[in-house]
């Protein structure tokens, strides 16, 4: 099919054909005279979204297809975010993994999975970084760090995007264009509050990683940034994304966003929110119906010109080209193939394999993982230990909570015979009030008839997510209440923490001898827990986001930048510092922390040359050897600092990683380069720049535990 095609589509259009492209809706809200159908028919739809499964949406697509004027076939999206059946770990707990090809692989099934359900285009992959966990959205991102989220934003798209088999691939929409992960407080909603700089330093460079990685489409933010909500905001979605990102795929808007101008009280009325956002750029008018229904007349009456529609209705076909739709509207309609794909064994087998990557083991007291015991009373107890829905998490699409493998399923599935599990709830995380002393009063006596207690604490599924902004980072409800009285048996005790954001667990890991973050680890949650736990995968997740010491540190994130007043002076002697008063600066957690049920020792920290210029590279090494009983997998991180600079840099920045597997004993040497490329910053013009000077570089296990040698660039 040749471009000339999508002109000559266009000009046999009406205005009401042309503003239908440009209409996504979902099926619902249609009363039986107004249906959907019929607006299908019409020409009023572009594209379609929750509408599910084959037989559902080939019905649609028929009556675009053969009942509509010109039968252009309907695109349909939906939100795709870890899974769309079998159902992965949020992407924060995959980002853990640091495995980028595990986390393009994860993407390939959900796209595999929903191709075959009749879906072309995805809603993800949310690239927003997030330093504040209060926001609930966190759980749908890669975390903190720019580097690292720019590298899992690409591995994303390509993902998605990419297929080994026919048909078997969608588009994906990177999301939400820009800064919505900086939601003021982390409410939800709120506007964004946060310089120029920050623009570029952080919130941009995931989405140029996603759009240089052929990302199809764009999502505008719900956020203002700077006086100007991103669904009208021509500095950010015209001066930035097309000309300087020059991303040339379709803009959507978000749901509703068209009308939010006028609830911001930007714009005085429908007609002016429309024309502000088709003129910021936004192609798609996601369930407002506001394009569909104003935009014809609007050009009728001069207030749009036709030319700035074309433009719009362009991008969309160009797209539903890209798609396949004008060689083969039905290509993903296949009943056999979905029934096939879905929940397969090979899909289900590779989501439990990110499920083990992603978990990240927080504290092992005196070794107390795995456990190895044949013979042992175990208590399974908490308000997570039999949870389904809560695993799947947050837009988990399809996935049915009876598909999910609960925390106790999977132990008493793999528990040596010879041992025995018991099982108390513990506690209502909505409530203590009902029920709770009595519940805990059943925990702690199952916990007396035990040797070790493995707590499934957490956060319900509708806690975290959009919307889900807390203002409290301690567990919900009884949860610690719940603890302290097991803890008093004096057993040992395993925390289990299923949630979508960092919890502030500093009195948790003082009553648990040890932790595991097992975030909301999706339909083989309970088998991948249980793997870890009984020593079948031994721990190598590392945490993307700052686990605070106490939620008055929110926003707390490794790579802050330097002061003038020392930031870590500590509780004592800390005035006249950007220390607070009464708690230390340090995290619980700090990013990139993650334990192993090995220890590693890292030796030799060489650099081959302490000076470089701007073409040459540092070649920087060190030692990683395996000093436990278990094979593993050690992710180093090297981090830079730049000394001396124009602008205030960060005391550190992830620039390069890699994952070692070591056998007991054994030694590898981790090798980086440091190119220019990884020295460069945004300087005092908003570009990017270099500058010559003395630069530290640091390699170790987490953000925090580094050794650092000193170079030079000239
Ligand atoms: O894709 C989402 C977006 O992230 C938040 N609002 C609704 C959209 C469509 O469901």
């Amino acid at each position: 099919v040749k471009k000339d095609f999508i002109e000559d589509l266009i000009s046999k259009m009406t205005l009401q054909e042309k503003a239908g492209q440009l209409n996504l809706i979902p099926t619902t809200g249609f009363n039986k005279t107004d249906s959907v159908h019929l607006w299908i028919k019409k020409g009023l739809v572009g594209h379609v979204q929750k509408s599910i499964g084959v037989k559902n949406n080939y019905e649609l697509q028929k009556i675009a297809v053969e009942n509509s004027r010109l039968g252009i076939p309907l695109l349909f999206q939906e939100d795709i975010i870890h899974g769309y059946k079998t159902i992965a770990p949020v992407p924060l707990a995959e980002a853990s993994s640091w495995d980028l090809a595990a986390i393009r692989k994860s993407a390939a099934i959900a796209a595999r999975e929903a191709s075959s359900a009749g879906i072309h285009l995805t809603f993800a992959p949310m690239v927003d970084i997030a330093r504040d966990p209060r926001w609930g959205r966190i759980l749908e991102g890669a975390g903190e760090d720019v580097y690292l989220g720019s590298l899992i934003a690409a591995a994303r798209v390509k993902g998605f995007q990419e297929s080994n088999k026919e048909n078997s691939n969608i588009l994906a929409t990177v999301k939400h264009f820009v800064g919505y992960g900086a939601s003021l407080a982390g409410r939800d909603y709120n506007i964004l509050d946060f310089s120029e700089r920050e623009l570029r330093e952080t919130h941009l460079p995931p989405f140029k990683a996603a759009i240089d990685a052929g990302v199809s489409s764009v999502m505008t933010a719900y956020s203002a940034y700077d006086g100007v909500p991103l669904v009208a905001n021509n500095f950010l979605l015209k001066d930035v994304l097309r000309d300087e990102l020059k991303f040339k795929g379709l803009v959507m808007t978000d749901w509703e966003t068209v009308g939010n101008l006028v609830k911001t009280g930007i714009a005085k009325n429908d007609t002016i929110a429309t024309k502000m956002s088709l003129l910021a750029g936004n192609d798609i008018d996601m369930s407002t119906k506001k394009y569909v229904n104003l935009l014809p007349e609007m050009v009728r009456k001069g207030i749009i010109s036709e030319a700035v529609l074309d433009n719009s209705v362009r991008n969309v076909l160009l797209l539903k080209q890209k798609a396949g739709l004008f060689k083969d509207p039905y290509a993903y309609f296949n009943e056999e193939r979905e029934a096939k794909e879905l929940l397969s064994e090979e899909n289900i087998q590779a989501t439990k394999e990110m499920a083990v990557k992603s978990m990240v083991l927080l504290k092992n007291k005196n070794n107390v993982l795995p456990l190895l015991k044949k013979k042992q009373r175990i208590a399974i107890i908490g308000p997570f230990a039999k949870a389904q829905k809560d695993l799947l998490g947050w837009w988990s699409s399809q996935g049915n909570p009876n598909d999910v493998v609960s925390i106790f399923a999977g132990i008493k599935k793999r528990v040596p015979q010879t041992s025995t599990i018991s099982y108390a709830q513990g506690c209502i995380v909505e409530d203590f009030e009902i029920k709770g002393v009595e519940m805990i009063a059943d925990a702690v006596r199952a916990a007396n008839n035990a040797d070790v207690i493995v707590l499934a604490l957490g956060e319900k599924e509708w806690m975290s997510g959009e919307g889900g902004g807390t203002a409290s980072l301690l567990l919900p409800g009884a949860q610690q209440q719940l603890l302290d009285a097991v803890a008093k048996t004096g057993k040992p005790i395993i925390t289990l923490i299923v949630s979508g954001r960092p919890y502030v667990l500093t009195d948790v890991v003082k009553k648990s001898t040890a932790v595991l973050q097992v975030w909301m680890p999706g339909t083989t949650g309970g088998t991948a827990v249980a793997e870890i736990l009984f020593g079948d995968y031994n721990p190598s997740g590392k945490l993307t986001v700052t686990f605070p010491f106490h939620q008055g540190q929110v926003p707390i994130y490794y790579n802050y930048k330097k002061t003038s007043h020392s930031f870590n002076a500590g509780p004592k002697n800390n005035r006249y510092t950007t220390t607070h008063r009464d708690i230390t600066s340090d995290p619980l957690f700090p990013f990139g922390f993650g334990l192993s049920y090995n220890s590693y020792s890292y030796k030799n920290l060489k650099l081959d040359k302490t000076t470089m210029n701007k073409n040459d590279s540092i070649k920087v090494s060190v030692d990683v050897t395996n000093k436990g009983k278990y094979n593993g997998r050690e992710i180093v991180q090297l981090y830079i600092h730049d000394k001396v600079c124009s602008v205030t840099r960060p005391v550190k920045e992830l620039k390069d990683f890699l994952s070692l597997e070591l056998k007991p004993n054994e030694t590898k040497t981790a090798t980086f380069y440091i190119t220019s490329d990884k020295l460069r910053f945004i300087g005092l013009d908003y570009k990017t720049t270099i500058e010559e000077g003395a630069f530290e570089v640091f390699v170790g296990k987490n953000s925090s535990d580094t050794s650092k040698l000193d170079f030079w660039l000239e």
